[in-house]
């Protein structure tokens, strides 16, 4: 259900970004965002060893695929989250039967919450990003990649705690290593891009950008590790290309995408000479929206902030 997911030319949006532009669309499914690779593997493995119970940290995509992938195997999953994250993920984690706990700060405070629970019960804490699972999860985007008749020379992939990044760029590094591995995060919240820049990690005291799905600010050092030895470039891009992007994938190619998934197609607006000729893939990651917001977003006119 989560994987083979459909990967196409979309020529529609080629004459505004002027590069061969691929889509990997990973919202298709019950959840609504690639997260439920990396879920399936962790519900599965725990059903397996008969474990009774898992907890997580999440800005709500993963708690909403680990909500799904326990329900289905009788896990008692909790999800931490901020009560500041998009509504609508919160609801979903909810009606999807996990128990939703929310902290007063951001997602690194849900983190230490969740470890926290972790340890009282004696139960599994999911870290995304640290572990294996969630980022093998992610990998099998890169196996269909690399898999796919298209040759592709970069692939831009969204950045937050590095799941996704590690996971695709660990196999196209391995299976076509000509082709590019570009992450892309919001100036808002630049920790792991400035991290990767300098070599080692840099946190940031705060996070503003709508990709709430990216909006960390503190890198997991062994994340970073990874991250060094598989991308070939981390940029920042405006909430303004972000929004531009956002409207190019409705109006384009008829997506709804939430800000995170938005971030391969900010990066070709803010540079379209680095990426002219090229063949591009964006990974459309997630479609998680909170509606009155995406038609802010998306509505004609002015770019909100402009
Ligand atoms: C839609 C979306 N895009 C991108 C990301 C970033 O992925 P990662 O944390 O694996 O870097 C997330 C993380 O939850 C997400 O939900």
């Amino acid at each position: 259900m989560f994987l083979d997911t459909p990967l196409y030319r979309c020529e529609a949006l080629e004459p505004d970004l002027g590069c061969a532009v691929s889509i990997k669309l990973e919202t298709a499914n019950p959840v609504r965002s690639f997260k439920a690779r990396g879920t399936e593997l962790v519900a599965s493995r725990l059903a397996e060893r008969g474990s009774r119970a898992v907890v997580c940290a999440s800005a709500g995509n993963l708690g909403q695929a680990l909500a799904w992938s326990g329900r289905g195997r009788g896990l008692d999953v909790t999800v931490v989250a901020s009560r500041f994250a998009t509504v609508a993920k919160l609801e979903r984690i909810r009606a999807l039967g996990a128990r939703l706990e929310l902290v007063d700060g951001d997602h690194e405070r849900a983190r230490e919450r969740a470890a926290a629970i972790a340890r009282r019960d004696g139960i599994r804490l999911v870290e995304d990003s640290l572990d294996i699972e969630t980022c093998e999860g992610a990998a099998t985007i890169g196996l269909e990649l690399v898999d796919s008749a298209a040759s592709f020379d970069t692939v831009l992939i969204a950045l937050g705690g590095g799941a996704l990044a590690t996971g695709v760029g660990h196999v196209v590094k391995a299976m076509a290593p000509r082709a590019e591995v570009i992450c892309v995060q919001p100036l808002g919240a630049p920790a792991m891009t400035r991290s990767w820049h300098r070599g080692r990690v840099v946190t940031t005291d705060s996070a503003d950008t709508i990709a709430d799905g990216v909006a960390g600010r503190c890198p997991i050092p062994a994340v970073l590790d990874d991250l060094l030895l598989v991308a070939d470039d981390a940029v920042l891009v405006e909430e303004a290309s972000i929004i531009a992007g956002m409207r190019m994938l409705l109006d384009h190619a008829g997506l709804v995408v939430e800000p995170s998934a938005a971030l391969g197609v900010a990066a070709l607006l803010e540079d379209r000479d680095r990426f002219a000729g090229r063949h591009v893939v964006t990974i459309v990651c997630g479609s998680n929206v909170d509606v009155d917001a995406y038609h802010r977003w998306t509505r004609a006119g002015p770019l909100p902030g402009s």
